[in-house]
C-alpha cells in the first residue's frame, strides 16, 4: 500500500514536471507566426531550378523515367507493346501514343530497361530459340536490359542490342526479334534494326533519382556533395534571418535515414548536411520544418518526389519504411530547440485517401514518441478539396494543415492579368483560408507560395503589389507561410533574388 502511494506520487511530481515544460513550450511555439522560406533543390534535386547540374552526365536527354517511341525505319511503323504489356511487342502502329511509349530505367549510360504502360518490363523471350520481343515482367533483369546504339550524325537513330548479342529487327510489322546478325549493316532506311527514337520532352523528369543515377556510383558521390555544400551555406542562414525570415522549410527524401550507405542510386551525406542546417539555425535563431518531400516510391508520381519514372506508386506496402523515415528524424532532431515542425509528406496526390490517413496517424504517433512540442504538419493532397483533411485532424494535438497556393498549374491562370490575379488571392484564397480557420480547428500553413505568375512583362511594381498582397493574405490567422524557394536560377522563384534586388521587403 505505502510503497504504491510512493510510486502513485512519483509519477503525478514526473507527470507535473513534464507537463509544465510541454505548456511551456506550447505558448511560446504558439505565438511564433512563421516566415518561412523553402531550402528546395537542396536536398531533393529538382532539375528546372538548376539545370547545369546535369550538364556533365552522358547521355543526359536519356535519363530515367524519359520517355521514347521507336519508329522501324524500314516499315514506317511504331513499336507498341500489345495491350500496354503482358503480351507481345509488334510494329505494325502508324501512331504513337500510350501502348507505343517506353519510359527508361537507365542502368548505365547506354543500357537501359523499357517499361510499358502496364508497368511491365520489355525483354527478350527465347521460347522455341525465336528471340521474341515480349512486354511481361514485373522487374528487370538480364533479358530485359537493352544497349542504345546511337548513330554518330543522327543521336536520334539507333540500333536497340538484345541480351544476347544481336539487334532488335523489325522483321515484319508482327514479328520483332533478335534472331541474325546486322553487326555489319549500315544505317540505311530499309535495315530492319534501325530504328528512329524520338523521345517526348515535355515528359523528362529532372530529379534526384534522374541526377544521382545519371551521373552513376563513380561521379554521383561528389557531385552531390558539393552540390549540398555550396548550394546553402552559413551565410545563407545569416542572410535568412538579416532579412526576417524565421524558419526554413527543408525538403528530405526518405534515403536521408539511410546515412551513410543509402541504397543505388542515392548518394550518402545529406543526414550530415542537414545536421549543419540544424546547427546554423540554432545560431541564427531560425526555426526548421523537416518536410519528407520525398517518400519511397513516390507519392505523386512527380520529380521532387524523387519518382524513377512518373508513376506513383506509394500506398500501404511502404506505410512502415516511410513511418520509420519521420521515426529516425524525430527522434535525431527532437532535442534540438529550432526544430519547430516535422511534416509528414508532401504534396500527396493520386494516393489511396484511407491509406494516407493511416499512414498520418502512424507517422503523427511516430512524431510523438519522441517529442510532445513540435508540430506535426499534415499536407493536404493537392487532387482533394482543401478541407477533406479538417474532421480527421481533430483527433490529434498540435497538427497543422498544410496548403500550397500557385497562381500556377491550372488553366484558369493563364490569361489573367496583374489585378485579376491580386483579386484571385485577395477573394479566393482569402475564403480559403477562412474557410479552413475553424475556432478549435488545426493552424493552417501556407507551405508554398512564389511570386511567379503567367503574367507577360508584369513591372517590377506589379510584382510587389503581388507579393505584398500574398504576405498579407498567407498571414492572417495562419501558423505562417513559406515561399518557394530560396535559391532558383528563375529569378522570381528566389526570395533570395526577390530581396536583393528589392522586389520584396519582409
Ligand atoms: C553497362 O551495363 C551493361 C549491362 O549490365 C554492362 O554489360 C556494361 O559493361 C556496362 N557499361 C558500363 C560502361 O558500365
Ligand atoms: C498488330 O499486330 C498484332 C499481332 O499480329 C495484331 O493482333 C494487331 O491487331 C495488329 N494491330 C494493328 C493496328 O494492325
Amino acid at each position: 500500500m505505502c510503497n504504491q502511494l510512493f510510486y502513485v506520487n512519483l509519477f503525478f511530481i514526473l507527470y507535473f514536471s513534464l507537463f509544465h515544460n510541454v505548456f511551456a513550450a506550447q505558448t511560446k511555439n504558439f505565438n511564433l507566426q512563421l516566415k518561412a522560406v523553402n531550402l528546395g533543390n537542396w536536398l531533393v534535386t529538382e532539375g528546372w531550378m538548376k539545370p547545369s547540374l546535369f550538364d556533365g552526365i552522358t547521355n543526359n536527354d536519356l535519363l530515367d523515367g524519359t520517355q521514347v517511341h521507336f519508329m522501324s525505319t524500314k516499315l514506317q511503323m511504331y513499336l507498341c507493346a500489345e495491350h500496354g504489356g503482358g503480351t507481345i511487342v509488334v510494329a505494325n502502329r502508324t501512331k504513337a501514343a500510350g501502348w507505343e511509349t517506353f519510359r527508361l530505367w537507365r542502368v548505365n549510360e547506354t543500357f537501359f530497361n523499357l517499361r510499358v504502360s502496364n508497368k511491365q518490363f520489355v525483354g527478350l523471350e527465347d521460347e522455341g530459340g525465336k528471340n521474341k520481343l515480349v512486354a511481361g515482367l514485373d522487374s528487370p533483369g538480364k533479358k530485359e536490359t537493352f544497349e542504345i546504339v546511337r548513330n554518330n550524325d543522327d543521336r536520334n537513330r539507333v540500333r536497340i542490342r538484345a541480351a544476347n548479342g544481336l539487334f532488335l529487327q523489325a522483321i515484319s510489322e508482327s514479328v520483332v526479334n533478335a534472331e541474325e546478325d546486322y553487326e555489319e549493316s549500315s544505317w540505311e532506311d530499309n535495315d530492319p534494326s534501325v530504328f528512329k527514337m524520338s523521345v517526348l520532352s515535355d515528359t523528362v523528369l529532372k530529379g534526384e533519382y534522374q541526377i544521382t543515377n545519371g551521373y552513376g556510383p563513380q561521379k554521383a558521390p561528389k557531385i552531390m556533395r558539393d552540390h549540398w555544400k555550396t548550394y546553402i551555406t552559413e551565410d545563407d542562414f545569416r542572410f535568412m534571418s538579416e532579412n526576417g525570415l524565421n524558419a526554413v522549410r527543408i525538403p528530405v527524401g526518405w534515403w536521408i535515414t539511410k546515412d551513410p550507405t543509402p541504397p543505388n542510386p542515392f548518394v550518402g551525406g545529406s543526414l550530415k548536411t542537414l545536421d549543419n542546417a540544424f546547427t546554423w539555425a540554432q545560431k541564427y535563431g531560425m526555426k526548421v520544418i523537416v518536410d519528407l518531400h520525398a517518400a519511397p516510391a513516390s507519392q505523386n508520381g512527380r520529380v521532387h518526389s524523387a519518382s524513377r519514372d512518373g508513376y506513383t506508386e506509394w500506398g500501404d506496402p511502404f506505410i512502415p519504411d516511410t513511418v520509420a523515415t519521420i521515426d529516425f528524424l524525430a527522434q535525431r532532431y527532437a532535442d534540438s530547440p529550432s526544430l519547430i515542425a516535422i511534416e509528414l509528406m508532401n504534396e500527396p496526390q493520386g494516393v489511396n485517401l484511407e491509406s494516407l490517413k493511416r499512414y498520418y496517424q502512424e507517422g503523427y504517433d511516430a512524431v510523438r514518441k519522441h517529442t510532445s512540442s513540435a508540430y506535426v504538419i499534415m499536407s493536404n493532397p493537392l487532387d482533394r478539396d482543401s478541407k477533406v483533411l479538417l474532421p480527421f485532424v481533430r483527433a490529434f494535438d498540435k497538427v497543422v494543415i498544410d496548403v500550397h497556393y500557385y497562381n500556377l498549374f491550372s488553366d484558369k491562370f493563364s490569361n489573367m492579368n496583374v489585378k485579376q490575379n491580386i483579386d484571385y488571392i485577395k477573394d479566393h484564397r482569402a475564403s480559403d483560408l477562412s474557410s479552413l480557420t475553424t475556432s478549435n480547428g488545426p493552424p493552417i500553413f501556407v507551405g508554398e507560395w512564389s511570386g511567379e505568375w503567367k503574367v507577360q512583362s508584369a513591372s517590377k511594381i506589379d510584382y510587389q503589389k503581388f507579393m505584398q498582397v500574398q504576405m498579407e493574405v498567407y498571414s492572417r490567422d495562419t501558423f505562417g507561410w513559406a515561399y518557394w524557394a530560396y535559391k532558383c536560377d528563375s529569378n522570381y522563384w528566389s526570395l533570395k533574388w526577390m530581396l536583393d534586388n528589392n522586389y520584396v521587403k519582409l
